[in-house]
């Protein structure tokens, strides 16, 4: 007889909701892993344990469907046009399906005035799921993942070089798996976080040339830092087959994080405090990552050398649109006078005094 709570898991075969089913299936937990499409990744959550359900986020019957018999739920919205649509979808069919509780994954900056969309949105969806009479939710706010300073592997292995448009910014960057196991943790046993939020960062601050420096201890090779401008990252992505949509974003990103925006209050010790374990270290997660590069994006591979060559030849010859034009032909709200995080007084002092309830709130946040 089933004893412990049904949880759904959404973006199961990605790099956060993987991890909270392998920790809850483990914890005892019957688990529905979402995903959208059958392929190795899902076989592989099957292959652990976990029930399979096919659907799209964005279809308030799969996701109704899904929630079947479920108790509680983690919540990663894709990163995608529309995450707001998704997001509500999602705290409909909750609220419907009289969840106890969802852990939300969201980002660190949202506020209300930001360049991004996406990060509005989020900042929408973290308020209104406040509101859901039945539901509790316990948000989980990480700055830029680890695995976001690896992309560029075949670079990274082959020529010894890390390109990014990071600047000299500063930044304690989570493994994909410290934020999974705090979201599985607060799933395990919810009462003392409900409402809370929490803010997963890795034990400490690096600037991108010791992250570099780190990639190449884990390779037993130099490995340096070479900064991007936006136009010759956003051709590097291109050529690399992102979606233009995500590269747009990275490219406000980027600019929140030379802002000195992932260093506001950061490092913080909530991977420990939630999960008992203290954060992995970067350049222990870099050796995860080189190990198996599918923890770092599901179709990367190292490549060989000359490979790195040809893809550095491709991001040359490869054309940089102009990320403002693409961004004002998509026709979502932007803003006539944006401002950064780092822009806004409040967002900086709750981030600083680690007000996290305000972070995710919309007070002060205007
Ligand atoms: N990356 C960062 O540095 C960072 C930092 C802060 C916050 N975040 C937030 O983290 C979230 C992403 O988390 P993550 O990296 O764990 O996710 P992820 O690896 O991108 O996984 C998302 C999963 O959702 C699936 N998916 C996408 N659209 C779907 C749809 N319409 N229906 C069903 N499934 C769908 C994808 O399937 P396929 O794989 O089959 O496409 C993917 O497996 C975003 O909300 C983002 O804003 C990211």
């Amino acid at each position: 007889m089933q004893t412990k709570p049904r949880i759904l898991v959404t973006g199961a075969a990605g790099h956060t909701g993987a991890v909270v089913v392998d920790d809850l299936l483990k914890a005892g937990f019957p688990v529905r892993a979402f995903v959208r499409q059958h392929d190795t990744r899902s076989a592989a959550l099957e292959q652990a344990g976990a029930e399979i359900f096919v659907g799209d986020l964005f279809d308030f019957r799969d996701v109704r469907a899904a929630m079947n018999d479920v108790q509680r739920a983690y919540h990663c919205p894709p990163f995608a046009m529309n995450l707001l649509h998704g997001a509500m979808v999602f705290a409909l069919a909750a609220e419907d399906a009289k969840l106890e509780v969802v852990a939300l994954l969201s980002q660190w900056l949202p506020h209300a005035s930001d360049p991004s969309v996406v990060t509005r949105e989020h900042w929408l969806a973290n308020n209104i799921y406040r509101w859901m009479p039945s539901v509790d939710v316990i948000h989980i706010n990480p700055g830029w993942f680890a695995f976001v300073y690896m992309l560029g592997l075949p670079s990274i292995v082959h020529l010894g070089m890390m390109v990014g448009p990071f600047g000299n910014a500063q930044n304690a960057p989570p493994s994909n798996e410290d934020i999974g196991h705090v979201a599985a943790a607060v799933l395990v046993d919810p009462a003392d976080h409900l409402g809370k939020s929490y803010r997963p960062t890795g034990p400490k601050l690096m600037t991108p040339d010791e992250m570099a420096s780190d990639m190449g201890k884990a390779l037993g090779r130099k490995v340096k830092y070479q900064d991007a401008s936006v136009k010759m990252f956003t051709k590097a992505a291109l050529a690399q087959g992102f979606p233009l949509f995500e590269i747009a974003h990275v490219a406000h990103y980027s600019a929140a994080s030379k802002s000195g925006a992932f260093s506001s209050g950061a490092p913080t010790d909530h991977v420990e405090q939630v999960t008992g374990k203290p954060a992995e270290p970067f350049i222990d997660t870099a050796r995860r990552y080189f190990a198996n590069p599918k923890l770092i994006y599901h179709s990367l591979e190292t490549g060989t050398k000359l490979g790195a060559f040809a893809f550095l030849a491709r991001m040359l010859m490869t054309r940089a649109p102009d990320l403002g034009a693409y961004e004002r032909s998509l026709g979502y709200p932007l803003l006539k006078n944006p401002k950064m995080a780092s822009e806004n007084p409040d967002w900086v002092a709750a981030a600083q005094n680690q007000q996290l309830h305000l972070l995710s709130g919309v007070e002060n946040m205007r």
